[in-house]
């Protein structure tokens, strides 16, 4: 191929990205949140919580977007940053220690963790909490309960 069809074919490449890019920029009749085109995006392979009970910084899920990209998924380039303020938002990373992971799998259930996050407690304020989660039907084991509330009460204690 000589350079200048080559250019030109890079041109027409370069054009349709461009009009894909557009094109899938307007589409959206309203402006969409981040969580509808989470749903929109991701809802198509995940059945199980696996974004739910994930816990990342922006650097990871930025590589996860792009990952699931590349397995399939489909996220318009201006939907990008909606969807990675959303993901960070909402499934941010949250403190290492024992409990995390129960935390991750149970209370995500029927909210995110913004809610524990924004929240500041003595471990008597969380026992409560706790045992209003369980009234409100969170599986949550009695072996699990101590080291729950142990690393909630570290990690989103009071400051004395
Ligand atoms: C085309 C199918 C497909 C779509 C669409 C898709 N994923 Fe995935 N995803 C997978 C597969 C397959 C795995 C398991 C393999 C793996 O872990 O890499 C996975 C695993 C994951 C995991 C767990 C592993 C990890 O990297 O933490 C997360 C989190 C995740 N996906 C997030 C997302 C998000 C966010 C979106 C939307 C932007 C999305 N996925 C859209 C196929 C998909
Ligand atoms: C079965 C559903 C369910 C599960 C599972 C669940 N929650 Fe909740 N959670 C709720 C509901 C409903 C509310 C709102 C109730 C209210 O505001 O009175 C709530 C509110 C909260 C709040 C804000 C209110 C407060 O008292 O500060 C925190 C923090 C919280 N949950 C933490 C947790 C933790 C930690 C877990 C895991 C052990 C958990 N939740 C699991 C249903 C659930």
């Amino acid at each position: 191929m000589s350079t200048s069809k080559l250019l030109y074919a890079a041109g027409v490449t370069a054009f349709s990205l461009f009009l894909v890019a557009a094109v899938g920029a307007q589409q959206p009749q309203q402006p969409r949140d981040g969580e509808q085109i989470m749903n929109a995006s991701c809802g198509s392979c995940h059945e199980g919580p696996v974004i739910q009970t994930a816990a990342k910084d922006e650097a990871a899920w930025k590589a996860t977007i792009e990952g699931m990209i590349q397995k399939g998924a489909k996220v318009a380039e201006a939907d990008k940053p909606l969807l990675l303020t959303y993901l960070v938002r909402t499934h941010g990373p949250m403190p290492d220690g024992p409990g995390k992971d129960v935390i991750l799998n149970t209370c995500t259930i029927c909210h995110d963790l913004t809610r524990i996050k924004r929240s500041r407690h003595t471990a008597e304020e969380w026992e409560d909490t706790l045992v209003a989660m369980l009234n409100e039907g969170a599986p949550l084991s009695d072996d699990d309960f101590p080291v729950v509330l142990a690393y909630l009460s570290k990690n989103f204690g009071v400051k004395e």
